[in-house]
C-alpha cells in the first residue's frame, strides 16, 4: 500500500468535560499559551508530511474553520501599521495543508467521524489524529507510525504505558509480542475497569488505518457509551489479520496531552509556557515563589 499523504481530524465532539467553556467554543479551539490546540495538530500532521487534511466537523464549529481561513480586515490592518510579526501570526494558520472539510451530522462517537472520510480517503491508508491530543514536537511520533506501517502494513495505532489505576480512561490492547518500540496487537478493549484490563497500555489519539477499517465500522453497532466506537473496529480487525492486514501499536514515551481533560489542558499550558523564551523564565520563578508560598 502507498505511504500514507492524507490526514482526518476529528472535531465533531461536545467537549463536556470542559464545561462550561465548550458551551459556544470548540475544544479544540482552546489556547495553549497563545495558539488554539488545533493548530498545534494540524502542525504535527504536515510536519510528518500528511498535508492533505480533513477536518471532520459538526455543529458550532465556526471558529475553528475561521482559524484555518484569511482574515482579511485584520490582515490588512496589520499591514497598513507594518506589524510583520503578528500579520505572520494571522496568516501561518492559512498556509498549512490543503485543508477540507466534512460534517459527521452527530457526534455519534470516533468511529462514525471516521467513517465521513470514506470519499476523501478513496481507499487509501490514512492518518487519524484526535484534535484534543496534543504531542510534543521532538517526539516525532507520527513518523515513526508512518515508519512502522510502510514496514508491516499493519493498521498502526499509538500507545503508551499508564499506572492499571488510569487505564479505565482509554482503550487498552491484548499485546501478542513486541520487537523493540512495536507491539503486535491481537485485540483491544474500550474504557475497561483494571480487573479486566488486557494490559496497561493505552491506546492515544494517533493512528495509520488502514482502508479496510471503514468497511468493518459500517458494520458496527454502538459500544460503550452508546457511540459508534474506533476501538470496537480496530478490535474485529487486530482479531482478523487475514482480511484486514492486522494492527500494530508504537509505543511512545515522550510527552503528550489530553487537552480535552482540565488537569492535563493546565499541565500542557504550563510546560509549554515554561520553554518559551519571551514567557519561560518569568513564569518559573513566579511559580517558584507561589510553591513556596503553599
Ligand atoms: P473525545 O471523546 O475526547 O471528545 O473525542 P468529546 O466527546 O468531544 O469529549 P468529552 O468527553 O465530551 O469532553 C476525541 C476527539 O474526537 C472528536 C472530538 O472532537 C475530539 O477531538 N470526536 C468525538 C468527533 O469528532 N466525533 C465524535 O462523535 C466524538
Amino acid at each position: 500500500m502507498k505511504t500514507p499523504t492524507k490526514a482526518v481530524i476529528p472535531v465533531a465532539g461536545l467537549g463536556t468535560r470542559f464545561l462550561p467553556a465548550t458551551k459556544a467554543m470548540p475544544k479544540e479551539m482552546l489556547p495553549l499559551v497563545d495558539k488554539p490546540v488545533i493548530q498545534y495538530v494540524v502542525e504535527e500532521s504536515v510536519r510528518s508530511g500528511l498535508t492533505d487534511i480533513l477536518f471532520v466537523t459538526g455543529r458550532d464549529k465556526y471558529a475553528l474553520e475561521n482559524h484555518f481561513d484569511s482574515a482579511e480586515a485584520l490582515e490588512s490592518r496589520l499591514e497598513e501599521k507594518g506589524d510583520d510579526e503578528k500579520l505572520a501570526l494571522v496568516q501561518n494558520p492559512t498556509h498549512l495543508g490543503n485543508i477540507h472539510y466534512v460534517r459527521q451530522g452527530g457526534a455519534k462517537g470516533l468511529g462514525h467521524a471516521v467513517l465521513a472520510s470514506r470519499s476523501f480517503t478513496g481507499g487509501e491508508p490514512f492518518a487519524v489524529l484526535l484534535g484534543d491530543d496534543v504531542i510534543e514536537e521532538s517526539s516525532h511520533l507520527l513518523e515513526r507510525m508512518i515508519e512502522v506501517f510502510v514496514e508491516t502494513q499493519s493498521s498502526v495505532v499509538a500507545l503508551v504505558e499508564v499506572p492499571m489505576t488510569e487505564i479505565h480512561k482509554y482503550g487498552s490492547v491484548k499485546p501478542a509480542g513486541q520487537n523493540g518500540d512495536v507491539v503486535s496487537v491481537s485485540d483491544f478493549v474500550e474504557k475497561p475497569k483494571a480487573e479486566v484490563a488486557p494490559s496497561n497500555y493505552a491506546v492515544i489519539g494517533r493512528y495509520i488505518l488502514r482502508p479496510e477499517i471503514l468497511d468493518i465500522i459500517e458494520t458496527l453497532e454502538p459500544g460503550a457509551g452508546g457511540e459508534i466506537q474506533l476501538t470496537d473496529a480496530l478490535a474485529i480487525a487486530a482479531r482478523n489479520p487475514e482480511t484486514s492486514g492486522g494492527v500494530v501499536g508504537v509505543l511512545f514515551s515522550g510527552e503528550r496531552y489530553d487537552a480535552g481533560d482540565k488537569l492535563e489542558y493546565l499541565k500542557a499550558t504550563i510546560q509549554l509556557a515554561t520553554k518559551r523564551d519571551d514567557l519561560g523564565a518569568d513564569l518559573l520563578t513566579w511559580m517558584k515563589h507561589f510553591i513556596a508560598d503553599k
